[in-house]
């Protein structure tokens, strides 16, 4: 193995590939400790460079601990969300005059302050959100890809800004994107770096300005990491943060008569309302959206079995199945079917749940107590209507008493028009059905309201060509054992979902992303 160590310019891979893998795990463990002593405190809104306290707060506790406060947060509304779109307004111009390399600059710095602060940035979203180190070092390292590959493309194309020259003697034109003006940003809990700086960093460097609002469950990394970009440099007013809850500070803000567009990470619902919200005002701006998943498997006869064992069982267990990318209905060769199905639930019994910051720990807490009553109930379904293979319970013995820890749970024999194997759950629950062949893998696969992420374990090229020309989704991974679906790389996998997994949205980390964020113009001067 290559000592690539801490220095990796797109750090993901960084935790396999280095060779002090003892040196990662200390670094992460000291780093718990100093954050845990400086949990609890009081956090104040950012409104025009100046911290704003309410007078109502709301309280984050962790999930693995739920005696552990994170800290009391403001619990913004209305009329904060109104003073923040102000402070946006009042700076547009002034930040959309900004050359490209200077904001640049400010999102290159901001990038490599989360780098020197990974082990801590880390440490803050395993004790806040309940990732694993793993998963909340993989969460750490997204955001400084999307900032650096952000920042990147926007010198690639000299800030969307083309001189087409004089194809018509005497008239000289110029062709270039241009910001919209105010962006609400509304980010979710499951990534709740990588996916609030990548939505940020996307308005801010195309030159609109921001007001943010976290997820109402992981304010404090958000916080963090908003501190971090406007320490950069950011000018007062140009990124605004507002915490608080969806009825009293989202949806004032998606209904802000200057809220020109919004970018949104989130479920399906609460996505298409927003886009609703905006066509019911008549707004001409983005709603830039990425939504659920129901994210499909299928292992044909001729897969590696080990393979798509491993693959399904990360991509549907890994932050306890947290993810709108995570595995969630298999279906199987019947060849296959009880040798896949058997490995599956010999290796989901061998996973460790248990409390984020343990280092042996695969599945860590769910996010809220509606998770897990979501949890007790598909499980009790399941028990009812199908066979639950492994899992279903809620674990509380030992130190996973104050927290909300489940099993990875394994169903069989329900069928695949159920609800359980139709739903987005958002737990560590994956249902397994046989198939007689790849087409009605394809016709199942493909029979769903979403098409986010797909996965193929078929050692048969011309299987997998067909399964890329036929299979309904935006990603589409064959013989992907590292996790089936999960697990885009900025750049290198960019990031999207057909039908209602996505909206109007193009894929993040990819090329086309930024280009939303801007309205075209066409300049001609007549010399
Ligand atoms: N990009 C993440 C993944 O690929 C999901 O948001 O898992």
């Amino acid at each position: 193995m290559k000592a690539k160590a801490f220095e990796n310019e797109l750090t993901y891979r960084y935790y396999e590939e280095t060779d002090d893998v003892e040196a990662f795990h200390e670094a992460y463990e000291d780093a718990v400790e100093t954050v845990r002593a400086e949990l609890g405190e009081t956090h104040d809104l950012l409104i025009d460079g100046e911290r704003v306290a309410t007078d109502a707060h709301f309280e984050v506790t962790s999930p693995g601990d739920q005696t552990l406060t994170v800290g009391e947060f403001a619990a913004g509304d209305a009329d904060d969300i109104d003073d923040a779109v102000r402070a946006a307004s009042a700076v547009a111009d002034e930040w959309e005059g900004f050359d490209v390399a200077d904001r640049v600059a400010i999102f290159r710095d901001a990038a490599a302050t989360m780098r020197d602060r990974k082990f801590e940035l880390a440490a803050t979203i395993s004790l806040e959100n309940g990732k694993n180190r793993t998963e909340a070092m993989a969460d750490v390292d997204e955001a400084i890809d999307f900032l650096e590959f952000y920042s990147r493309e926007c010198e690639r194309s000299n800030g969307y800004d083309f001189d087409t020259g004089e194809p018509t003697p005497g008239q000289h034109t110029r062709n270039l994107l241009r910001p919209y003006g105010v962006f609400g940003v509304i980010a979710p809990f499951n990534f709740p770096m990588a996916i609030f700086v990548g939505m940020t960093a996307g308005a801010l460097l195309t030159g609109n300005t921001v007001v943010a609002k976290p997820a109402e469950s992981t304010p404090l990394i958000a916080e963090t990491c908003m501190a971090i970009m406007q320490d950069a440099g950011l000018p007062d007013g140009v990124l605004n943060f507002v915490t608080g809850d969806g009825p009293n500070a989202g949806q004032p803000l998606v209904e802000h008569e200057d809220v020109a567009g919004v970018v949104f990470t989130g479920s399906r619902e609460v996505g298409l309302s927003i886009r609703e919200t905006f066509s019911e005002q008549g707004k001409h701006g983005p709603v830039i959206a990425e939504l659920g998943g129901k994210n499909p498997v299928i292992v044909s006869d001729a897969a590696d079995v080990d393979a798509a064992v491993e693959g399904v069982m990360k991509g549907a267990f890994s932050f306890s199945g947290q993810k709108c990318s995570a595995t969630s209905r298999v279906y199987v060769h019947e060849g296959v079917y009880d040798e896949f199905t058997e490995a599956l639930v010999d290796e989901t019994e061998a996973l460790v749940v248990g409390p984020a910051t343990e280092r042996e720990t695969f599945v860590s807490p769910v996010i809220s107590d509606a998770a897990l009553e979501r949890y007790e109930s598909i499980t009790e379904r399941a028990a009812a209507d199908g066979t639950v293979r492994t899992g279903g319970a809620v674990r509380t013995e030992g130190d996973l008493e104050d927290g909300r820890f489940v099993e990875p749970t394994v169903v069989t024999d329900v069928p695949h028009e159920h609800d359980l194997a139709r739903d987005e759950h958002f737990l560590p629950f994956v249902t397994v059905h046989p198939i007689a062949d790849l087409d009605e893998g394809i016709r199942k696969s493909n029979d769903s309201e979403y098409g986010l992420c797909a996965g193929l374990f078929s050692e048969d090229d011309a299987e997998i060509d067909r399964w890329f020309d036929e299979i309904e989704s935006g990603m589409c991974y064959a013989n992907r054992s590292q996790s089936a679906t999960t697990g885009a790389l900025v750049q290198a996998q960019p990031f999207g979902g057909w039908k209602y997994s996505g909206t109007t949205g193009k894929f993040a980390g990819g090329y086309w992303y930024l280009q939303q964020f801007m309205r075209e113009q066409t300049q001609t001067r007549v010399e």
